[in-house]
């Protein structure tokens, strides 16, 4: 009776109602059963509490269950196929991207030559992008052809930048952007690195992507030779691509350095190019208001993606772009 009583309790009132006419200390039915022990014969004694007990065990468990089963919230309707001793599934996580990981380790190291950290923006000023760098208006390096120039004469308000009579807005071509950017704002002594991303409309292939990040460094003080500049990259390069590496200084001309270098290093056999540095030009310091007669520097722009694919042997520049997990998830 009990356990058809518990067991048929909708709610833990009438399961308590239940307990009462059963367990209940002063009338319960249990009770009632117990005080019939004494009227029993002393040979029958024993077994008639063993019995009594086995009986209140199974009361009691009965209880246990009806009570577990509506607290839980239909605990006893357990999805029979669910298995607590399988292990489970795990979150898959995340992964930070090689580019961004590079950039992390890249300003670590050069943050232990005493680089910090500055930065511009991706839209640009043709002032900021060219002509303080000393890049003069009829320069091939302003062509429509090799510039994301913005299509923002349609756009409501028009050219942000035309009130300004700046010119047309662009995606910046070059970090160097930001070399004037912090000149603008600091005096000397200056000691930054500039890591993010420059945009060129070139056709993507293993080594070109519209779309690609530089690392800039500008170091200006009284005295910078170009010796410092040269010990300044072989010690970034060393750090970076191990003891080993071979790195080459190659006479180029840039508008904004003199004289300038390309810099290469050698790859599987090959020289490649990573990137250009020089000592700044006396026309980029008067651009931004700084005396050249007082001041020397040097300035470096590498190619962040380069340098990560030399690092890691990686030979598709795309691969980094590809949103392929396959590539993604071995960094
Ligand atoms: N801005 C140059 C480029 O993008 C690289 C460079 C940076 C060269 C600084 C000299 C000094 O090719």
């Amino acid at each position: 009776d009990a356990e058809s009583a518990f067991s048929g309790a909708s709610n833990s009132e009438s399961l308590e109602e239940a307990r009462v006419v059963f367990l209940g200390a002063k009338n319960g039915q249990f009770k009632d059963v117990q005080k019939m022990l004494g009227g029993i014969e002393p040979t029958d004694k024993r077994a008639a509490g063993m019995r009594l007990n086995e009986v209140k065990n199974a009361i009691n468990e009965a209880f246990n269950a009806a009570k577990e089963a509506l607290e839980g919230g239909g605990g006893s309707q357990v999805d029979p196929t669910f298995d607590p001793s399988l292990p489970g599934t795990r979150p898959t996580l995340g992964h930070i991207h090689p580019i961004t990981q590079t950039i992390d380790h890249l300003t670590e190291i050069m943050g232990r030559m005493g680089f910090e950290v500055a930065e511009g923006p991706e839209v640009e000023d043709p002032w900021h992008n060219f002509v303080a760098l000393n890049i003069p208006e009829d320069h091939p390096a302003r062509d429509p052809l090799d510039n994301f120039y913005l299509a923002t004469a349609g756009v409501a308000g028009g050219d942000p930048l035309a009130a300004t009579g700046e010119g047309e807005a662009l995606l910046r071509s070059q970090t160097s952007t930001v070399q004037i950017r912090v000149m603008q704002s600091c005096q000397p002594p200056i000691r930054v690195i500039s890591l993010g991303r420059v945009y060129r409309p070139d056709a993507p292939d293993a080594t070109h992507f519209p779309m690609f990040h530089q690392m800039e460094g500008l170091l200006v003080d009284r005295h910078v030779t170009m010796a410092n500049l040269k010990t300044v990259l072989r010690v970034f390069a060393n750090n970076y691509l191990g003891d080993d590496v071979e790195i080459r200084f190659r006479p180029s001309f840039f508008p904004f350095t003199e004289p300038s270098v390309e810099v290469d290093f050698l790859w599987n056999g090959t020289w490649i190019e990573f990137g250009g540095a020089g000592m700044v030009d006396p026309n980029v310091f008067e651009a931004v208001g700084y005396d050249p007669e007082k001041v020397r520097g040097f300035a470096f722009g590498l190619g962040v993606e380069r340098l990560c694919m030399r690092r890691h042997g990686i030979t598709d520049i795309r691969d980094l772009y590809s949103g392929d997990l396959r590539f993604l998830q071995q960094f």
